[in-house]
């Protein structure tokens, strides 16, 4: 099969094209010399869209590693490892694509549908990107892998790294990270450093430190992790037969996942497995959203956000703790393809948020908190007319509903609340469904089933 045999050559370019300067893909820095990200660039050769497609059909059939990975499976996109490299897989992927009438009455759609990437084997999409990252660390020879993180990332890389045979250091924001992340990365081995300061800080604290000290940083900027995180939208595509939908939402943070959509659309594009590009829509959480504060300042100042510039906010707030993040690391590469892909972004409050969250659910899918930002910007933007009645809309839920339980406990129950700068605001229960208790009294319980209907 051509596309098995075909040499691909693989560089590290850096994102500034002024800059253009050139890395070779066994270099282990994260950034250029002058400050900007790194891309992975590939020179394919000339391969035949028809026969990638049908070579990733048949490996469905196949029991092979690689082929039961939702990133490997895709590998013509991701060449970068030499053939003799060790890949790290946990069958990582294979999300599904689920259909959410519901969600879709509730956001005022004609219909949405839900890429569902808690059902990775870690509970979220940073599995996709760690296969690639840990491999790439293990084919360099590095033996110790770190990350900051606000809890989905570092319970991902403290499981690949121990698959691997690595050892994980992660810094989290102490007491910011939900309970079942932070579970995660004690059972899977990882050296844990709670750090009494939030994301963006923490970041600042470590980075020189971590780099200096000749462990390899397995952050969304790393370019090996863009890599598999854009398999979501390779896998998405297949799932959808190839026809190109109107609208992919995601929640952004960091924002590295909406430059992974973004660069493996374009590169699908690139190599004729879709015609056209859909609407990439970031939503980002009200207290946490310098992207959407960018795309404000731009329309007000009558500029282009790039020339603008991101400001940072200062002291970020949300109870979606995974999205709790004011100076995005990846904001000039999410900027570029939301430009390729004529995107937008929208900020949604608490209360939206937590709704949207309970609304998810009620449908039998559920997610964690930062993932229903997704349906209430689409809600939001379908109300403004951005997205229309009929558009066909994709959502990436990031996460899985059990990384923070005790989000959805407090909500149901009717204790959530948002700490703003003063007090507490209370998120209503919009659509709680709290516990009922009874004594071990028959007579009770038979009352209760009696009021179900039959
Ligand atoms: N959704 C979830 C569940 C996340 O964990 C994250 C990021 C995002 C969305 C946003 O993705 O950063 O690529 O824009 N979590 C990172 C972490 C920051 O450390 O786990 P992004």
């Amino acid at each position: 099969m051509k596309s098995e045999t075909a040499v691909t050559t693989v560089s590290l370019r850096c994102i500034e094209e002024s800059c253009g300067a050139r890395y070779t893909v066994t270099s282990t820095t994260t950034q250029c010399t002058c400050g900007n990200l790194l891309d992975v660039h590939y020179d394919w050769p000339e391969l035949s869209p028809q026969a990638i497609k049908e070579t990733w059909q048949s490996r469905r059939m196949s029991l092979d590693p690689s082929d039961l990975s939702g990133v490997w499976r895709f590998r013509e996109m991701i060449p970068f490892l030499p053939p003799e490299s060790k890949i790290i897989t946990l069958r990582e992927g294979n999300t599904p694509l689920l259909s959410a009438p519901q969600a879709a009455v509730y956001a005022g759609l004609e219909e949405i549908r839900f890429k569902h990437q808690g059902f990775n084997p870690t509970g979220s999409f940073k599995d996709n990107g760690m296969t690639t990252g840990v491999s790439q660390a293990a084919a360099l020879g590095k033996k110790v892998v770190a990350c900051v993180s606000t809890g989905n990332t570092s319970a991902s890389l403290a499981a690949y790294a121990a698959y691997g045979g690595l050892q994980a250091v992660i810094f989290i924001p102490a007491g910011q990270i939900a309970s079942g992340k932070l579970a995660q990365a004690l059972e899977y081995g990882a050296l844990t450093i709670q750090v009494d300061a939030n994301f963006d800080a923490t970041w600042k604290l470590i980075y020189h430190l971590v780099e200096e000290a000749g462990v390899y940083l397995l952050n969304s900027i790393n370019p090996f992790r863009v890599e598999g995180q854009k398999t979501i939208v390779v896998e998405m595509l297949e799932q959808l037969g190839w026809d190109v939908p109107d609208w992919i939402v995601l929640p952004g943070g960091n924002l590295g996942n909406c430059s992974a959509f973004g660069k493996g659309l374009r590169e699908m594009r690139q190599l004729g497995l879709i015609d056209r590009l859909p609407r990439l829509a970031v939503i980002q959480a009200e207290g946490s959203a310098p992207l959407y504060r960018l795309f404000q300042r731009a329309a007000a100042e009558r500029k282009s956000p790039g020339e603008i510039g991101l400001r940072a906010v200062e002291n970020p707030q949300t109870l979606a703790t995974a999205i709790r993040i004011g100076a995005p690391l990846s904001w000039r590469k999410t900027l570029r393809e939301l430009e390729a892909t004529q995107g937008v972004c929208e900020a949604v409050s608490e209360q939206e948020i937590a709704d949207a969250k309970a609304v998810i659910g009620q449908s039998g899918i559920g997610c964690e908190p930062a993932s229903a930002a997704t349906l209430a910007g689409i809600r939001k933007l379908a109300a403004n007319n951005v997205i229309r009645k009929s558009d066909r809309v994709i959502a990436v839920l990031t996460g899985s509903l059990l990384k923070d339980p005790a989000y959805t406990l407090a909500y149901h129950q009717g204790t959530l609340a948002y700490p703003s700068a003063s007090q507490q605001i209370p998120i209503q229960a919009n659509f709680g469904n709290q516990p009922v208790s009874v004594p071990p009294d028959v007579e009770r319980i038979k009352k209760l089933l009696a009021r179900q209907p039959h």
